[in-house]
């Protein structure tokens, strides 16, 4: 693995990559910060790239302007060929989506998406998130354990964006298996992800091609889909094309992300009792602004997105005094900008009080997360149920046995295995 050379009088870089860096990333990331804040490596993937970990030169490379997102703008060597991306997007004509495009064409696809993805459109949502958190969590109340990954990160936002965009029913467990291989790379081969990206986007075309037909009969409804189909800017609409590379992107973004932040987050609760503690009496409160202070805590304490996506220079530039050549990808590292003691009081210590919180785990400038308002709001009413309805809840696994999953983007548990007492079936308490 190549790393650019640290200065002679630091201690020892830290190996990055490996299972201990996997379980425990942030002391690497200090050590980062501190010698070498933007830092040249080998990814395992064999991808040379620069990683920037402080928060003040994060936050400027996220809106770097001369930093693409269009991966035809890596001066790609042919070992690194295809490597810096979704394995079968390219295949099966996936690429135009927001996190692959730069202005104009994203200005004009955010428009369009805002007008169809609005925070009403949301709000309206709420019910029916808390419906499908009741629902999974009956399922295991009643055994007094859980894989809470397997049996509720996991399904709940898969389920929560097959009912936003309009997945009729009887298909959305097909779209949960689909959706499971494309996120189980860190074990599986990358054949399957391609695979399971491909069925996504043959199903999603017809999808799109039969609610476009219903609508031409005025028979259309009023999922996501429809909108995304009805959207139109100064007279111009998505392209069939772009409206499946759009619902791609929704459930991409939209899906390991909101996994991993219920799952991280319920973790670091469980290993910081006086935290959870308070948090159980912010919920038995019900108090909605506490609870949404304590999420994004959460967020910023151990975030689902490692590292932002792709970036590429399409210009010689200079971050923090270090020279990046025309071509090369910029990894922006979220998570250590998040633990920055620069920007942040404490960085390591989990404070769900913590009012003054600009966290960069939803990102920065033009390609700030466009669903943070669907992942507070599933975030929100899955911790408060899950830790409202099951006051006992605790881990049964020794924290050193955990597996993180191995992907480069996202940060989050294979499994977060939990005891409780066992629930009589049908006593769903009442719940914010
Ligand atoms: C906890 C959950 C989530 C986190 C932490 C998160 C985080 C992020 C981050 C960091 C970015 C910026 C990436 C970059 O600049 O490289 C992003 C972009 C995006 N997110 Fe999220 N996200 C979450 C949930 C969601 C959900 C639920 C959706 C939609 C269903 C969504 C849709 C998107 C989209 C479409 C973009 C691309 C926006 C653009 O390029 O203009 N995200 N997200």
């Amino acid at each position: 693995m190549t790393e650019s050379p640290a200065p002679h009088d630091a201690p020892d870089m830290p190996e990055l990559f490996t299972w201990e860096f996997a379980s425990d990333p942030y002391p690497a990331y200090a050590w980062l910060r501190e010698h070498a804040p933007v830092h040249r490596t080998t990814l395992p993937s064999g991808v040379e790239a620069w990683l920037v970990t402080r928060y003040a030169d994060a936050r400027q490379a996220l809106a770097d302007q001369r930093l693409s997102k269009n991966p035809d703008h890596h001066d790609e060597p042919s070992h690194a060929k295809g490597k810096t991306g979704i394995p079968g997007e390219r295949k099966a004509e996936l690429m135009t989506h927001l996190l692959n495009i730069d202005p104009p064409d994203h200005t004009r696809l955010r428009r369009l998406v805002s007008k169809a993805f609005t925070p009403r459109r949301v709000a309206e949502f709420a019910p029916r998130v808390q419906e499908l958190t009741d629902r999974l969590i009956d399922e295991f109340a009643a055994k007094g354990e859980a894989d809470l990954i397997h049996d509720f990160a996991f399904p709940l936002p898969i389920y929560a964006i097959c009912d936003l965009l309009g997945v009729p029913r009887e298909d959305q467990d097909d779209f949960r298996d689909w959706a499971g291989m494309m996120v189980r790379h860190g074990k599986g081969p990358r054949g399957g992800v391609a695979r399971s990206v491909k069925l996504i986007r043959n199903y999603l075309a017809d999808l799109i091609h039969r609610k476009r037909a219903a609508l031409d009969e005025s028979d259309g409804s009023d999922d996501l889909i429809s909108g995304l189909i009805r959207a139109s800017d100064h007279g111009e609409h998505l392209t069939e094309n772009e409206a499946a590379a759009m619902c791609f992107v929704l459930l991409l973004a939209g899906f390991e992300t909101t996994v991993n932040l219920i799952g991280n987050g319920t973790y670091a609760l469980l290993r910081n009792h006086e935290q959870m503690q308070e948090f159980r009496t912010t919920v038995a409160r019900g108090d909605t602004a506490v609870l949404d202070t304590a999420v994004e805590e959460l967020l910023r304490f151990d975030g689902p997105v490692e590292f932002a996506t792709w970036r590429f220079a399409t210009q010689p530039l200079e971050l923090a005094g270090q020279h990046i050549a025309k071509g090369e990808p910029v990894l922006v590292v979220l998570a250590a900008a998040n633990r920055d003691p620069a920007r942040f009081d404490h960085p390591d210590v989990l404070d769900l009080d913590r009012r003054t919180n600009p966290h960069l785990g939803y990102g920065h400038g033009i390609h700030y997360c466009l669903g943070a308002p669907l992942a507070r709001l599933e975030a929100r009413t899955a911790l408060a149920t899950l830790l409202g309805r099951i006051p006992d809840l605790a881990l049964a696994a020794d924290p050193a046995d955990l597996r993180w999953r191995g992907g480069l983007i996202m940060r989050g548990l294979r499994t977060l295995p939990v005891t409780f007492t066992a629930q009589p079936v049908g006593t769903c308490q009442e719940t914010s």
